[in-house]
């Protein structure tokens, strides 16, 4: 077999090895086939092409866990090690003891900096004064800082920070994390290019802070707390008016969504267009979001089917919609389908004991449930079409007369 030569983006390009690996593990390339390098100041990553007679895997989530946080340690065989890992579990061989031991020193190595730097960091800032951007100084010698730039950026609610580190200095502008390495010219660094930080971000995250919707849509696009964020394209936030007086609120993006990075753009989309059109609401003046913000499909060997997302994903995803709710602070909430409804009404939710009606929701706001636009588009029956579309419609007209203003 030919030997191979990875050029990954950067020092911790976690998302540049994955792709890597699913081709070539897919391959059965030994580990001792492939050199891993990293960009230099001209060349780009280049990564093997997909290959479609690559066999298809799966690897346990503790195995790319592991593998994840391999790419963030300071051994220099780091991307070897992590591919180790997933070949030796796609060939069903079991990891060499004298690797095995190595990678279970590295992982101890970066949980202990990465509760370090978080702790060092929090401390730091409860001495800061808040108006200057904070500056600090870190000697680890690993990738922790990289893998927990997305930490570090909510806990001063994306206000500018920097880290040198001995080699290198790691910025947060307010708009745009750059890296600099020894000698080298700032470079921008994909946040979505790294891997997930060791420890969880959940238990520090603090959405509610948070008062911007920008801000929040920018969290969330890095938010990497379920797993569908590792399959899914892209997060799909919501989009519209900030000042909107009417939200909309549907399951989860699709297979479109996924790829367009924008919800309602498919055939539902198409169709929830016209029934505003004919409402006379117009969507620039709405805000359209998702109970949940990744596409979660299962994947045949050509297509992607969209899974119902559960009662996991709606969890993770509900201080997203939570966000968006207070950001926005909209007067009337329409809920498209039963997950929507369920996740805003916090109950089990029939829809059509509950739709066509003003229901008070805790914020004060007006919700009311109707049923999801590709519920209209699966009705096989050509007159139930035409006659559920016209009681949505109706539904979207109810909703809009909230808004009306009151004739005296
Ligand atoms: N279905 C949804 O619930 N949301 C979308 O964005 C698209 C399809």
């Amino acid at each position: 077999m030919p030997h191979m030569t990875v050029t990954l983006a950067h020092e911790a390009d976690f998302a540049g090895w994955r792709t890597a690996t699913r081709s070539l593990a897919g391959r059965h390339t030994p580990p001792a086939d492939i050199t891993w390098q990293i960009a230099g100041g001209t060349e780009s990553a280049t990564l093997p092409a997909p290959d479609p007679e690559a066999a298809r895997f799966t690897v346990p989530r503790a195995v790319m866990e592991l593998a994840a946080i391999m790419v963030q340690s300071a051994l220099p065989d780091r991307f070897t090690l992590a591919y180790t890992l997933v070949y030796d579990h796609v060939m069903g061989m079991p990891t060499g003891e004298e690797a095995a031991d190595r990678m279970a020193r590295a992982r101890d190595d970066v949980i202990t900096h990465t509760r370090h730097l978080r702790d060092a960091f929090r401390e730091a800032l409860s001495g800061h004064d808040g108006t200057t951007p904070y500056q600090g100084r870190m000697e680890t010698p690993d990738l922790v800082p990289e893998s927990n730039a997305r930490f570090l950026t909510l806990q001063r609610s994306f206000a500018p920070w920097q880290l040198d580190m001995p080699d290198r200095t790691l910025r947060w502008t307010g708009h745009e994390m750059l890296r600099e390495a020894l000698g080298q010219a700032p470079r921008p660094l994909d946040p979505t290019s790294l891997p997930p930080p060791a420890l969880p971000m959940v238990p520090d995250l603090d959405i509610t802070r948070i008062t911007s919707l920008r801000a929040v849509a920018l969290a969330a696009k890095t938010c990497l707390i379920c797993p569908m964020a590792a399959h899914a394209t892209q997060t799909v936030f919501g989009e519209g008016r900030e000042t909107a007086r009417m939200m909309f609120v549907g399951e989860q993006p699709g297979d479109i969504e996924d790829r367009a990075g924008r919800p309602f753009v498919g055939p539902a989309g198409q169709l929830f267009d016209r029934a505003l059109h004919e409402a006379g609401i117009g969507r620039d003046d709405t805000y359209v979001t998702n109970t949940v913000k990744h596409f979660k499909f299962r994947r045949t060997p050509t297509r992607r089917i969209h899974e119902k997302a559960g009662p996991a994903e709606i969890a993770a995803c509900a201080p997203w919609l939570a966000a968006e709710r207070r950001i926005i602070r909209p007067a009337v909430v329409v809920m498209l389908g039963v997950t929507a409804a369920s996740a805003l009404l916090g109950r089990a939710v029939t829809i059509s004991r509950e739709r066509s009606r003003l229901i008070a929701l805790e914020d004060g706001s007006d919700g009311l449930v109707t049923v999801h636009p590709s519920y209209l588009l699966r009705l096989p029956d050509e007159a139930a079409r035409a006659r559920e579309y016209d009681r949505f419609v109706n539904d979207l007209r109810l909703a809009a007369s909230r808004l009306a203003p009151a004739v005296t």
